[in-house]
């Protein structure tokens, strides 16, 4: 296409491949590499001036380094004279920082925002933000997709009957509502309370789940905590069949530990993060589902200023 470029950040090259796969393109020449002390070096070998640039980068952990990668990449394109500059975030790291709960916290997804911005992204594509009113901390366009029609393709292929779709937490429910009409299944919701980062406890589940296959939908799996509860919680209340799936596999500190000791049946998270080994390993009963095609068309359109929302958005 013409005038379009696209580059990739170091934190999900597979995924960046893909995308420029489905548009019949190549990504976009760079060095890109840490001088001795851990700065990041950065010269682009294409010309952008006048082009309509994109940069592929999730934050996923190393969160800060990713994040200043990107950051340095759209400092470079807006130096380099690119017509407009598309930060593309598969996944959105500190999005669930996104208000002030208590006295003397940041809002750091707004930080974030602002990073963005100033640094000179003249537009954001992202997949199921933590938290979709953190599109209004930006005065850029942000389009923030949903990976629900991979989701469904997925969980229509397993060909699972009836089912109750379960929200993880009372946060989830509009998520979990949406997948109850598209599939056609019952509506259940836990009431979840977080006591740490990394521990949540589930106190009741309002619907029922006995003798139901359960599917549980998140944006994010971090350590699992949700989902080891929510799982153990609907098991003792009868259900048959365990589907788990998440947007994000965050998957840090002792969520693979979690998840293989989980009753799941099924569980699935798509590539805006780059699996580990170990999860491959050791979570025979994951499917990642890919995100590229659903990054790969909303590129296209917004490169040909076509609707976006039309077809993705929630
Ligand atoms: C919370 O509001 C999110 O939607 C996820 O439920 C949460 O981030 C998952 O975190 P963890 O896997 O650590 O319980």
């Amino acid at each position: 296409m013409k005038d379009l470029r696209i580059f990739t950040g170091r934190s999900n090259p597979r995924l960046s491949e893909q995308i420029v796969n489905y548009l019949g393109t190549s990504l976009g020449g760079v060095q890109l590499e840490n001088f001795p002390d851990g700065e990041i070096s950065l010269k682009l070998f294409e010309d952008v001036r006048g082009r309509d640039a994109f940069v592929v980068q999730s934050t996923q952990r190393p969160c800060n380094d990713h994040l200043m990668e990107l950051l340095i990449y759209i400092d470079c394109m807006k130096r380099a004279s690119a017509q407009r500059i598309t930060a593309v975030m598969p996944y959105f790291a500190y999005a669930r920082q996104d208000r002030k709960d208590e006295g003397r916290v940041p809002i750091t997804a707004k930080l974030v925002a602002n990073l963005l911005t100033v640094a000179g992204a003249s537009r954001v594509l992202t997949l199921d933000l933590h938290a979709a009113q953190i599109q209004g901390f930006f005065d850029i366009p942000v389009d923030n997709l949903s990976a629900e029609p991979v989701m469904t393709a997925f969980f229509e292929s397993l060909d699972v009957g009836p089912i109750t779709l379960v929200s993880p937490d009372i946060g989830n429910a509009k998520r979990a509502r949406v997948y109850a009409e598209r599939l056609g299944g019952e509506l259940a919701i836990i009431d979840k309370r977080r006591v740490s980062g990394s521990e949540a406890v589930t106190y009741n589940i309002i619907g029922d789940v006995r003798g139901r296959t359960v599917l549980m939908v998140d944006d994010i799996i971090a350590t699992a905590g949700t989902m080891m509860q929510a799982a153990r919680l609907v098991r003792e209340r009868g259900a048959e069949r365990i589907i788990v799936a998440a947007t994000h596999g965050v998957l840090a500190g002792p969520a693979i530990d979690r998840l293989a000791a989980a009753e799941i049946d099924h569980l699935a998270i798509t590539d805006t993060i780059p699996l580990s080994d170990e999860a491959r390993r050791r979570l025979p009963n994951l499917t990642v589902l890919s995100v590229s095609e659903l990054l790969g068309e909303a590129i296209r359109r917004i490169h040909r200023n076509e609707s976006v929302s039309s077809l993705f958005i929630k």
